[in-house]
């Protein structure tokens, strides 16, 4: 399969932890390179429900090398506690190894992401409350703590109390409860302690595995358009979510990795603050009349729209997408006709690409095609020939306006509705 960085074309939730899984069967090691707990990916295997956060989606299959890089942030309570719910849902996390050098997400960086998004108001961005921000923030400060300070006891309690008396200043402030130092200490200590035994140098560790020609698979998290430097700033995630960050956030350099695949809803979601120019309110009532499109993480209602080709066609040229996944054709089937975005107008202006004035892109309408609906259901076929003429003449149309090569159909949430080209 060669070396794989797999990135969300969207704005999350693409379906990327069901096509991780599917891809997984092929590979010998799955890193997550950058984001935190904010992730919230799907797999199903068989009737069996899972939803990662931290820990990449490899670990669901057998003898499969597992890595959190250093460019992801780690709340290392929250891992414990995902560990443990793999145990309890019978999945044994062994071969999983953790960055020294990933940041760590702490109790002040999520009161200060509630506080910041209480400050902001009606402007907030809608974020999940993990304390991502904060914690990127205090990384890019050069003030953060990582996973090598919580392993190291007496370091972590020296640099820790600073921390905590400093952020109590900035909370006492916004009016919030402080923190109590020998209570975070005790938590923390304690995760570090479970969480010990999986630190090591993941930078030498995946030099090695390529050394030895073993196949890598980079499991993004968030979209593109989530993206801190690409996406639809100021309403992003504070880590590099396009193929880039891969590189960074494992210390796997650029050129050992042999292709990019994007992942994409045949239509689109956001969840959270920011503008969507396809939004269409009728298209998210169906889909939340079928219990579909519901937070993974937050549990709140995706909004949704129309497939938007100026987004993907953007995402291909910034992440320099070989192939597509298209996930959840399925959630088109009873439409009688299906729009695409093909280019936005705002007066006279038009773009082909999106742009990074956020005034501009809200006031930006959309421009249609229009393409019949199959009205029959897709969630049953097992081959491109089995998919309706109409539903193959709309995945050929997305995947040329997105400008790759479509390689995977996804029908269903399950490992066998699953179609490649
Ligand atoms: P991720 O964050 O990109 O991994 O995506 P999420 O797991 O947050 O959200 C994707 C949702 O779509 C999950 O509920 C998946 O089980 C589901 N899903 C993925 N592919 C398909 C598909 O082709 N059809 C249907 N019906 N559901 C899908
Ligand atoms: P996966 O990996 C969808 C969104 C939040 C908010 C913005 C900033 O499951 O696709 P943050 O908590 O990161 O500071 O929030 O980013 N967001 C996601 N949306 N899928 C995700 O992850 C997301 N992670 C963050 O809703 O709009
Ligand atoms: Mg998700």
């Amino acid at each position: 399969m060669a070396n794989t960085i797999l990135v969300g074309a969207q704005w999350g939730d693409e379906g990327k932890g069901k096509i991780i899984d599917v891809l997984t069967e092929s590979a010998d090691v799955v890193v997550r390179t950058q984001g935190g707990n904010n992730a919230g990916h799907t797999v199903f295997v068989g009737k069996k429900k899972f939803v990662l956060h931290l820990i990449p989606s490899g670990i669901l299959r057998m003898r499969k090398t597992c890595v959190i890089g250093n460019g992801v942030v780690i709340d290392p309570v929250d891992l414990v506690a995902e560990i443990d719910h793999l145990a309890e849902l019978g999945v044994k996390v062994k071969n999983l190894f953790i960055s020294q050098s990933a940041h760590l997400v702490l109790p002040y960086h999520r009161e200060l992401d509630e506080q910041r998004e209480a400050l902001k108001g009606k402007n907030k961005i809608g974020t999940t409350k993990r304390g991502i921000g904060p914690a990127y923030g205090d990384k890019a400060a050069r003030t953060g703590l990582r996973m090598i300070d919580l392993i190291s006891p007496e370091r972590f309690a020296s640099v820790l109390r600073d921390r905590i008396n400093e952020h109590n200043e900035i909370l006492k402030a916004l009016g919030a409860k402080p923190l109590s130092y020998e209570q975070v200490h005790a938590d923390y200590r304690k995760a570090g302690d479970r969480l010990k035994p999986y630190v090591t140098d993941t930078v030498v560790l995946l030099h090695k595995a390529t050394q030895k020609g073993l196949e890598i698979l980079f499991e993004g998290a968030q979209g593109t358009f989530l993206d801190i430097d690409h996406g639809t700033y100021p309403f992003v995630t504070s880590s590099n979510t396009t193929s880039g960050g891969a590189c960074t956030g494992s210390g796997v350099p650029p050129n050992r990795i042999d292709r990019v695949v994007g992942v994409m809803k045949a239509y689109i979601t956001r969840v959270g603050e920011g503008p969507l120019p396809t939004e269409n309110p009728e298209i998210a009532d169906m889909l939340h009349a079928m219990g579909r499109e519901f937070g993974a993480t937050t549990g709140r209602p995706r909004r949704c729209g129309w497939f938007d080709s100026v987004a993907t066609r953007h995402a291909t040229m910034v992440n320099g997408i070989d192939d597509l996944a298209v996930t959840n054709l399925d959630g088109l089937d009873s439409l009688e006709t299906i729009k695409v975005c093909i280019g936005y107008r705002d007066g006279s202006a038009k773009y082909d690409y999106v742009t990074a004035d956020i005034e501009t892109l809200s006031k930006c309408k959309p421009v249609y095609a229009e393409f019949p609906g199959w009205k029959v259901s897709t969630s049953k076929a097992k081959s491109w020939k089995e998919l309706p003429v109409k539903a193959r003449g709309y995945l050929k149309a997305i995947a040329e306006l997105s400008g790759a090569k479509l390689k995977i159909v996804s029908v269903g949430p399950a490992r066998e509705q699953t179609i490649m080209l």
